[in-house]
């Protein structure tokens, strides 16, 4: 029974005693990302989790991206508050799917969108973030043939970007896929002059409207820069966190889904993840992410190329 514990005290203390950083991801509870050594985009979340000098890295995001820690950080305990935190794109490409999917286009590369399962990634080639597509795909020869997955709309997004054939594997974020343009166009129209930032992830109904797209990080830097006081955000909306923290005399509006509202697009995975079972976490050491060693060095061949290709 944890009625009376003080969470945030008791994390606190958990934190130093286990010598844990806690990594969150932007799509994290405000209060869970308050209390994060570090909060960022799914490049930097794998470069934090690459370089850090902690014995156990506290994951508060989703299980793909708590699995890169552990890949990159093999030797420290990497543990997820809930593992029933997963992720549509993930699920929309089992390995066995995705691998007969290679075998019958020998001459192609996979570029992989690392939100993928860790067999996935042992299945690629490179692996990207949305931060880093663009600057990877740009260093591919223009002649060599491309399998994009397994986001589709961010496979399209670039493909019109760079005027370059890919194959798409035909899965979606359901958080993004369920912003509604009608909806976008009427809130527009109610703040002439607001511009709006979109994820790539989002379908081209919506990309079509933005006048920026990128990550999460791409997005928060974007609010930083702009010069007007409001923004339109077409992403999972707590990221509007570190928004209204970093610009507090700003506004910051969710793009709506078909309800007319923001709530729809709140990742459902994401936000499994509690400060309770965080607590509990960093107190049992569980639940952990463990993955077979050879399945490993594979995976982390495909993410070992996106770490240098992005810088
Ligand atoms: P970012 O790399 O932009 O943070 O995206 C992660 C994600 O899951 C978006 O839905
Ligand atoms: Fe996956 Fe979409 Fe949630 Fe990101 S927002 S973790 S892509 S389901």
């Amino acid at each position: 029974d944890l009625k009376g514990l003080d969470l945030r005290a008791e994390i606190e203390r958990l934190r130093k005693e286990r010598n844990a950083v806690i990594l969150a991801h932007y799509y994290q509870k405000p209060e869970l990302q308050d209390l994060a050594d570090f909060v960022g985009d799914s490049l930097e979340l794998s470069r934090k989790a690459a370089e850090t000098d902690a014995d156990v890295i506290a994951f508060c995001g989703v299980k793909f991206m708590a699995e890169v820690a552990k890949i990159l950080s093999p030797e420290k305990t990497v543990i997820l508050p809930d593992m029933e935190a997963g992720c549509s794109l993930e699920d929309s490409c089992p390995p066995e799917k995705f691998k007969a999917f290679r075998e019958a286009h020998p001459d192609h590369i996979a570029l992989t969108y690392i939100n993928c399962s860790t067999e996935v990634k042992a299945l690629s080639d490179v692996i990207v973030t949305s931060s880093s597509a663009e600057t990877i795909l740009q260093q591919i020869p223009a002649d060599q043939k491309i399998i994009f997955g397994p986001d589709r709309h961010l496979g399209g997004y670039l493909s019109r970007k760079f005027n370059r054939e890919m194959l798409l594997w035909p899965g979606v974020c359901i958080v993004h896929e369920a912003f509604s343009e009608t909806e976008l166009l009427k809130l527009k129209a109610q703040h002439p002059g607001a511009p709006i930032a979109a994820h790539p992830e989002c379908p081209p109904t919506i990309v079509d409207h933005a006048d920026y797209v990128g990550s999460t990080s791409g997005i928060l830097n974007y609010a930083k820069a702009m010069e007007g006081d409001t923004l339109i955000v077409a992403t999972e909306p707590h990221i509007i966190h570190q928004m209204e923290r970093a610009l507090p005399g700003k506004t910051f509006i969710g793009a709506p889904g078909a309800d007319g509202n923001c709530n729809c697009n709140i990742c459902p995975y994401m936000a499994l993840n509690t400060m309770e079972k965080l607590y509990i976490a960093l107190r049992d050491l569980e639940p952990k992410i463990e993955i077979e060693e050879t399945l490993r060095l594979d995976a982390k061949k495909s993410l070992d190329a996106m770490l240098e290709m992005a810088s």
